[in-house]
């Protein structure tokens, strides 16, 4: 089954290296990002989960909870666990799903059989606080995801579901925004106070609005 854009994303319950949880109510009025690994004990994951776990006080700026999930067992992410401690100098403070029955990964379309039969591909899915699919990345197993560009995504989807914008190629938060083209002009000049850029009739940038 594939999981798209706008989708509610499924609900599930699992065991967790955090305890017992029923997804939906675990990520309660927050954005949410559930990313898959393959699987335990290997050499890319580990530095994902790491970099992950340093990442924290920039999720919890933006009120998102992370989870992770591999089809490997329970006592085996502890293990692993220990390992990440030792090997990228932080703990993992979020929780992993054990999924060895591959529920969840087929709920969300975790497996590309055509990729790797058994194991997962690296999924990333950002779910808002209604608990919508707002993104879906999906990376080869050999390639480690770039997690600030995750981070980036949120930041612009946080924004522009504030305001009548879009996000530039390459935008950053504090960038130049663009009005999107259902704002006319006239509407443009009381909305954004501090003026527009019309480059083309159907590009228009202004300044962050939130600054
Ligand atoms: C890794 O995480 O290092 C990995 C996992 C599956 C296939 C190749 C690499």
């Amino acid at each position: 089954m594939s999981v798209q854009l706008g989708d509610i994303a499924p609900d599930f319950e699992a065991d967790t290296t955090e305890g017992h949880i029923k997804f939906h109510d675990w990520l309660g009025d927050k954005w949410g990002i559930l990313f898959s690994h393959p699987r335990d004990f290997t050499p890319v994951c580990t530095t994902e989960l790491g970099y992950v776990a340093r990442l924290k006080p920039e999720f919890d700026k933006r009120n998102v909870k992370v989870i992770g999930i591999s089809i490997d067992p329970l006592d085996s992410h502890a293990k692993w666990a220990d390992d990440i401690t030792e090997t990228q100098g932080t703990k993992v403070n979020f929780p992993i799903i054990a999924d060895p029955d591959r529920k969840i990964a087929g709920l969300y379309g975790m497996i590309h059989p055509k990729h790797d039969e058994v194991y997962t591909v690296r999924t990333v899915f950002v779910i808002d606080p209604q608990k919508k699919i707002r993104l879906t990345i999906t990376y080869p197993q050999t390639t480690g995801r770039n997690f600030d560009e995750i981070i980036r995504v949120v930041d612009s989807l946080q924004l522009t579901d504030g305001y009548k914008v879009a996000t530039p190629v390459n935008w950053k938060s504090g960038d130049d925004v663009i009005i999107v083209n259902s704002v006319d002009d006239e509407t443009a000049k009381k909305t954004f106070p501090k003026g527009f850029k019309t480059v083309k009739s159907y590009l228009r940038l202004t300044p962050d609005p939130r600054k």
